[in-house]
């Protein structure tokens, strides 16, 4: 039995029924079918499914009840035709990127990207003989003029990590569509709920599961999502033959942090904007990025195109490295972490772990100085968090 008609209700009802498919036990929650195949009621009935003219599932590394009720739900949640759900962030943006390129293409991707998903652009795409070109996000002239006759996708972050940049992702699919190209957009700090890619242009949108869809800290997961031509075309027989798929456990646990996702996301929107209020004009504090504020410097394309403020909150501490590390080791409540979108408040220091592969010439580029941290509200109570903060920045 599945959910009813799920594009007709609003997405806190589509987070918590969409997608759900009840085994013949009429389960209240979603079954965890943890099995890697299927057994088959005859020869004849293995045949078809294997050939794919009958339906039904054939083994876990392509379909599997469970990634498909999480992969239904994410897809009436985005909005999206087709879906499929990835081990991890990085094998959906891996996979999408790969999925759409041969030998001899181009990509163009903005600068400010996370540092793995760098990497895949400059490091990995060139072994299989695809070139690229970053630009600087934000300056549409520079994605037009990067375009090739050969440029296949077009590849992008918004909000950036870690500097919270915002990218006008209608425009950039504009100008991608003209050049021949596709866009991919990560959604990951966004969250489904305040942006929606596919609305604004573009052709696919990935996510990594492990930040606010778990939300928990507990898995790691990723997702894909986008036409079913987009998906059928790019993406479908890379996963099925080459196997980034997720685990149904992982995906059980998604589909539980999904019918969270919207309360949880309020409340750490909530809480960023709060710590934002404490934290501007403070002394020790040199430059305070929030989405949500109105000195945000792509304010205006927020107000297009997001319907909501940010869950994480960028600041420079006086003093660099040395600033920063006395901040970080001062805090007692909000834990060091490279994670994001988790139920704990959580900080990074960039310089020295998610962009550690740049120089200090790129970082200083992206606005990422050595005093940057990136926080990420939790579910705490927004004044013990708070505190905790202005008590650590004392001993900068
Ligand atoms: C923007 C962004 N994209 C992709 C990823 C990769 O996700 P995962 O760690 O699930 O592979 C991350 C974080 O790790 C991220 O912050």
């Amino acid at each position: 039995m599945s959910a009813p008609a799920s594009k007709t209700y609003r997405p806190e009802t589509r987070l918590v029924q969409a997608g759900i498919q009840r085994s013949p036990f009429g389960e209240t929650s979603e079954a965890l079918f943890l099995t890697q195949g299927y057994v088959y009621p005859s020869a004849e009935e293995c045949e078809a499914r294997f050939s794919g003219k009958a339906p039904g599932y054939v083994y876990s590394r392509y379909s599997n009840p469970t990634i498909s009720m999480f992969e239904s739900r994410m897809a009436a949640l985005e909005g999206a035709e087709a879906a499929r759900a990835t081990a991890t962030g990085m094998a959906a943006v891996t996979t999408a990127l790969m999925g759409l390129v041969r030998a001899g293409d181009h990509v163009v991707a903005a600068k400010a990207l996370f540092g793995s998903c760098r990497w895949v652009i400059e490091e990995w795409l060139p072994r299989f003989g695809v070139t690229s070109t970053l630009v600087d996000g934000t300056d549409l002239d520079a994605w037009k003029q990067a375009a090739q006759p050969n440029t296949k996708a077009f590849f992008l972050e918004s909000p950036t990590n870690p500097t919270l940049q915002v990218i006008d992702i209608a425009e950039v699919a504009k100008i991608a569509h003209d050049a021949g190209a596709q866009l991919v957009v990560d959604n990951v700090f966004a969250t489904p709920l305040y942006q929606s890619p596919l609305a604004l242009g573009a052709d696919c949108v990935v996510y990594s599961a492990t930040k606010h869809i778990d939300g928990q800290g507990r898995v790691l997961g990723g997702i894909i999502l986008g036409s079913e031509k987009f998906i059928m075309d790019h993406v479908h027989q890379v996963i099925r033959q080459t196997g980034p798929s997720l685990s149904p456990f992982n995906a059980w646990v998604m589909l539980k942090g999904l019918e969270t996702l919207a309360v949880r996301v309020q409340r750490q929107t909530d809480t960023a904007a709060a710590v934002c209020a404490a934290l501007a004009g403070h002394k020790k504090i040199e430059r305070l990025i929030y989405p949500g504020r109105p000195d945000h410097p792509q304010a205006d394309v927020i107000a297009r195109q997001m319907k909501g403020g940010s869950t994480l909150v960028a600041f420079e501490v006086k003093g660099g490295k040395a600033g920063a590390f006395r901040f970080l080791n001062a805090l007692r409540l909000v834990a060091i972490t490279n994670n994001l979108g988790d139920a704990k408040s959580l900080v990074t220091h960039p310089t020295t772990t998610t962009h550690q592969r740049l120089t200090p010439a790129q970082r200083a580029e992206l606005g990422i100085g050595d005093g940057l941290i990136r926080f990420s509200a939790g579910l705490e109570h927004p004044d013990d968090v708070t505190e905790d903060l202005l008590t650590a920045l004392d001993a900068v």
